[in-house]
């Protein structure tokens, strides 16, 4: 399976910001063995699919609404992502569940509604800290998947990042024993569930230094990165750890 390497930029970095990002990236020798996507902010994604158009490198948005049209004051719908060239809409971030309210339920619609569409949902499931120490933490996952995808269609495209709540933008990187068991089990759930082809991402502080080791991880099929994806440089670097 090609690796994945996907940039959640978050809240960050104006259109200049990204033309200049994405005019440095095209400098560089981008391998073909590794399924590179980013994801701008939506004001910056217009900006994105001209720099990238023609390249093999994907991207698309970090959330839609799960309606394509109507009134629902400030939302982005995935039909919209579709039309501009996107192909992927990371959905239930954690920081989307945490900071916006969103749920299980309100996953699975957008899910729904990204597939009608030929895209492809990633979606975040993660446990936090609190989970972690009450020994809950896979059956959390088990729950996140079966919720988040319950109108989910394994016949459609899908991609599954794990992300642990208290590595996000910590610095503290889940040990290679936890990612392991997690991704484990992320796997045999999706696999029970008929998704035998949805590729998992590991997500949580990964960095330059890190990503050989954790690319090494059995049932680890890529990254979703925040803080390191946004110098070229530190990139770059993890890109060599994947391959
Ligand atoms: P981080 O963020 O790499 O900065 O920890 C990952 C994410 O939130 O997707």
């Amino acid at each position: 399976m090609t690796k994945i390497l996907a940039a959640n930029w978050k809240l960050n970095k104006t259109p200049s910001d990204t033309k200049k990002f994405f005019t440095d990236l095209k400098a560089q020798n981008l391998s073909p063995e590794i399924q590179w996507i980013f994801f701008p902010p939506a004001t910056s994604l217009e900006t994105t699919a001209a720099q990238l158009q023609g390249t093999v490198v994907g991207w698309g948005a970090q959330n839609c609404y799960s309606k394509n049209q109507g009134a629902f004051t400030g939302e982005i719908s995935a039909a919209v992502i579709a039309e501009m060239g996107g192909q992927f809409i990371l959905i239930g971030h954690s920081e989307r569940r945490q900071y916006f309210s969103e749920t299980d339920q309100m996953i699975s619609e957008k899910i729904k509604t990204i597939q009608s569409l030929s895209l492809t949902p990633i979606l975040c499931i993660g446990e936090s800290l609190e989970q972690r120490q009450s020994g809950k933490t896979l059956s959390h996952l088990t729950e996140q998947l079966q919720k988040g995808l319950s109108l989910a269609s394994p016949a459609q495209k899908l991609v599954v990042a794990y992300e642990p709540i208290w590595a996000i933008g910590t610095g503290q990187v889940a040990t290679r024993d936890q990612v392991l068991e997690t991704h484990a089990q992320v796997r045999d759930v999706l696999n029970k569930m008929g998704f035998t082809q949805t590729a998992i991402l590991y997500g949580g502080s990964v960095k330059a230094d890190n990503a050989l080791e954790l690319s090494r991880v059995p049932f680890v099929d890529g990254f979703l990165v925040g803080g390191a994806s946004l110098e070229v440089a530190s990139l770059m670097g993890i890109a060599q750890g994947l391959l």
